[in-house]
């Protein structure tokens, strides 16, 4: 059986998942459900990177240790990819003991075969990038990446002679056109590589600086440099987390591995090498020379692909906490609908190029592709079947050159989607599968199966018809399952296929599922609501979630309502949308020194954060500590009598002077979105 391995790249834990970490994660998974219904060994990979100065940095702020921190924030990630419906078969932590053995490991047979040097090293450090400058590559004086001050360093260090391997590398990118895609990321990395020297990397920090990190197995006073430790995951995983290993208990690298695939004994030569590494385009360098070079020093095969994607910006504007535009992915899915936010992300923008997020265009594509297109084309044929035939579905009479035509389209989309998703070109996937959905919908309006049932002499052509319309959407709910898992899963139910062929996801042999006439007569289908209701703009502040709106329909949207005298000042809902109001528990307070107004809060909002509030006047610390508050959580930091505030406490006033802090009306937990 051919394996496949997917990989996203492993999030820091000191940020909280946003709209790029899900658009790789939701990529990869795609591509998963795609494969593992082909009928491969799938092995997909996600997880977190946890070392390294910014993480110890950020669990100092809140007073806990780095690992307490990541034990915390991992949490984030692990809710939203249950709530995206992510399928992963493993999830790494770079804290784990085995990743940290193979790490060791890795680092030993890399000193002893000579390809790591001691040196003094004098530069320049940007910490909050975590990464040395020579004085050469400075723009200004500061770091060229961040544009953020550096500061002078000197001190012991090991290199990695990554040196060597530049001339290899080039060589390897060259006659492998398929190693780096997109095409363009490719020329770029080769230009880069043509036109500079390769440097040594310096991947260790002594500890005196830097204390969280996995210790170098060669010399105890440093650890890992966090870059060389983080590209290890994709291979160690396959040694103790790769789906017939996951029960491996009390992992030892060299000795409980199964299947040794070079001479350190870890990982596992099954998935190694993988597949897809699935990027954004800012760390496509450190995958395709970091981790080419290191790979190339331990005698390993490299990836199959280094897939770069671009990156999403937000109305228009780069996405930034300071702007208050980071998109929330479990808001934005809770609101739409998880499968509605899949289908946009891969739509809307060829994989590989940077684009635009927004409300608007999000609603756009879900009323036109999904609920007019996709979801007519469902309830349409599902109703006629249930009028016309009691719901059970006809076996065709007599087939025309239409329901040939319709044939060879839905038979053709296997080759297709296997091109399509090579790459991965998610977008034109899902246009070769739009064609039979259009296809679908004109075949209902040339064939007007309504006139044909007022006809008795036409009941051959109407059973003709309405089988092929089913058929067509069960060929739909299985090719487009891997983007639309849950809907495509109702679908299928709907056509009263789960009872008989089980789930989408049991499939093991795509090509033969697809195939034109599996869909027995006589199967018994139901209607059920709409598959993708339509977003009404207007309406949306009423609308509790999509699932339960009204039903899609063919008519044109009702004619606009005279709206009552407008509010000054009105905002859009997606301005409202931008605003993050989350519950919090306020664990600590005390006062701001020399201020009679403000009290300085540490509030649990699922993570820890620090609120100056002028309430002081109302509240003393103890009275205020263990209430639950409406939390503003995306707006700029500021300092309020030098004590830095990440957000805003919401509380209401009035004439008299009174004032009291908002409060949820019921117990609910802290850090729940309030909408
Ligand atoms: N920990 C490293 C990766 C190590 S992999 C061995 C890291 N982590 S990260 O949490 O910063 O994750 C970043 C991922 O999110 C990158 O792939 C990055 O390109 C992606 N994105 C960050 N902002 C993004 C957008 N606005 N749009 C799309 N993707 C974006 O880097």
């Amino acid at each position: 059986m051919s394996k496949y391995y997917v990989t996203t790249p492993i999030y820091y834990v000191n940020d909280i998942p946003h709209i790029g970490h899900a658009y790789t994660t939701i990529a990869a998974d795609i591509l998963a459900r795609y494969h593992r219904i082909c009928g491969h060994d799938v092995f997909f990979l996600t997880g977190t990177d946890e070392h390294g100065q910014k993480v110890e940095e950020a669990a100092a702020k809140r007073g806990l240790t780095p690992k307490a921190h990541a034990d915390g924030m991992v949490e984030n990630f692990r809710s939203l990819w249950k709530k995206l419906g992510i399928s992963n078969d493993a999830f790494i932590r770079t804290t784990d003991e085995p990743h940290i053995k193979t790490v060791q490991a890795l680092l030993q047979s890399l000193w002893e075969k000579g390809e790591i040097e001691k040196r003094t090293w004098r530069g320049w450090y940007c910490t909050p990038d975590e990464r040395f400058w020579t004085e050469k590559d400075l723009v200004e004086g500061n770091c060229p990446d961040c544009g953020r001050p550096v500061h002078e360093v000197e001190e012991e260090n090991y290199f990695f002679l990554m040196s060597k391997y530049h001339e290899r590398l080039v060589a390897h990118i060259e006659s492998h056109p398929g190693f780096i895609l997109p095409e363009s990321r490719r020329n770029e990395v080769l230009g880069f590589l043509r036109s500079q020297t390769l440097g040594d990397l310096c991947i260790t920090r002594p500890k005196s600086r830097l204390s969280w990190g996995i210790t170098v197995p060669f010399d105890e006073a440093f650890v890992t440099y966090v870059w060389f430790d983080a590209l290890v995951n994709y291979f160690s995983a396959t040694g103790y987390l790769a789906p017939s290993l996951v029960s491996t208990e009390g992992f030892s690298p060299l000795l409980t591995m199964r299947t040794p695939f070079h001479e350190t004994g870890c990982g596992s030569g099954r998935f190694w090498p993988a597949d897809h590494h699935l990027v954004g385009k800012d760390i496509l360098t450190t995958h395709a020379v970091y981790w080419s070079t290191m790979l190339m020093a331990l005698d390993m095969p490299l990836p199959k692909t280094l897939f770069a994607h671009g990156w999403w910006t937000v109305d228009g504007k780069k996405m930034s906490k300071s702007l208050g535009n980071v998109v929330d992915p479990g808001a934005v899915a809770e609101k739409f609908g998880v499968d509605a936010f899949r289908y946009f992300l891969f739509r809307e923008v060829p994989f590989g190029l940077d684009g635009d997020f927004s409300i608007a265009a999000m609603i756009g594509r879900v009323n036109s592709d999904l609920a007019n297109d996709l979801g007519n084309l469902a309830s349409r044929a599902l109703n006629m079947i249930v009028r016309y035939r009691g719901g059970a579905v006809p076996a065709p009479v007599v087939e025309t050159e239409r329901e040939e035509h319709i044939r060879q389209v839905a038979e053709a989309l296997p080759a297709r989607l296997a091109e399509s998703l090579a790459a991965p070109r998610f977008q034109r996937a899902l246009e070769d599968v739009w064609e039979l959905v259009s296809l679908g919908n004109k075949y209902i309006e040339d064939t007007a199966p309504w006139a044909l049932a007022k006809n008795p002499a036409d009941a051959g052509r109407l059973d003709t018809v309405l089988y092929t319309t089913a058929e067509t959407l069960r060929v739909l709910a299985i090719t487009l399952w891997p983007f639309m898992p849950g809907s495509m899963q109702t679908l299928w139910e709907r056509l009263g296929l789960a009872g008989k062929a089980g789930n989408i996801s049991a499939m093991k042999n795509f090509d033969e599922e697809v195939k034109w006439g599996r869909l027995a007569p006589g199967t018994k289908v139901f209607k059920g609501d709409a598959l993708f209701p339509r977003i009404d703009m207007e309406n949306l502040n009423e609308q509790a979630a999509p699932k339960e709106n009204a039903p899609v329909t063919t008519s044109e949207p009702p004619p606009e309502k005279t709206p009552a005298t407008p509010p000054e000042n009105v905002i859009t809902i997606d301005e409202f949308a931008r605003v993050q109001l989350k519950t919090g528990k306020i664990i600590e307070a005390e006062r701001v020194p020399k201020s009679n107004k403000l009290l300085r809060l540490q509030v649990d909002t699922g993570e820890m954060r620090q609120v100056v509030a002028g309430i002081a006047k109302w509240y003393t610390p103890e009275e205020i500590v263990g209430k639950t508050v409406v939390i503003v959580c995306n707006l700029a930091p500021a300092k309020l009598m030098g004590v830095e505030s990440q957000g805003m406490i919401l509380a209401a006033s009035d004439a008299e002077g009174n004032l009291a802090v908002i409060s949820p009306e019921k117990p609910i937990g802290a850090g729940n979105r309030v909408k």
